[in-house]
């Protein structure tokens, strides 16, 4: 063995311990990144951003769920509520498991397929709405709403 291959044999050594111990510490980054993701069941659920504002028109009759405080309508995957604390506007997926099912019922809004619970700024009131629901402004001019 010559010299320089001696040389390069310690160096390719001092490169695979180099590597070892970077390995190591990706390996460290990705089991942190695992262990968020197991925490995490809604990597796939990402609420449909309001691309443009909706309105709705009060007056029509496909909307008349909204004339009373506890009814609501859902469009353009946007549950629209009429609550005691007037219209409120929030996305119809739920933050849990992203299922297309939020509603208001009993004053506060709810997903039933594992019984996620939001109140009306779309705060969670369990372990299942925990993550929140995002809320949409919702503006009146006459009897039309628009929400952005
Ligand atoms: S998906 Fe809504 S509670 Fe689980």
């Amino acid at each position: 063995m010559s010299q320089n291959q001696n040389s390069d044999a310690l160096s390719r050594h001092q490169f695979l311990r180099q590597l070892g111990m970077q390995g190591a510490a990706l390996l460290a980054v990705y089991c942190a990144g695992q262990s968020l993701t197991a925490c995490s069941k809604s990597s796939d659920v990402t609420p449909d951003p309001l691309t443009s504002a909706i309105t709705v028109d009060l007056t029509s009759s496909t909307n008349s769920a909204l004339k009373t405080v506890g009814g609501y309508i859902v469009t353009n995957n946007v549950v629209v509520a009429n609550t005691s604390k007037g219209y409120v506007a929030v996305t119809v997926v739920c933050s849990h498991e992203g299922k297309k099912k939020v509603q208001l019922r009993n004053g506060e809004f709810y997903c039933p397929e594992h019984g996620a619970r939001y109140d009306l700024t779309g705060k969670g009131l369990n372990s299942e709405g925990s993550r929140g629901l995002t809320v949409y402004t919702v503006t009146q001019s006459g009897n039309v709403l628009t929400i952005s």
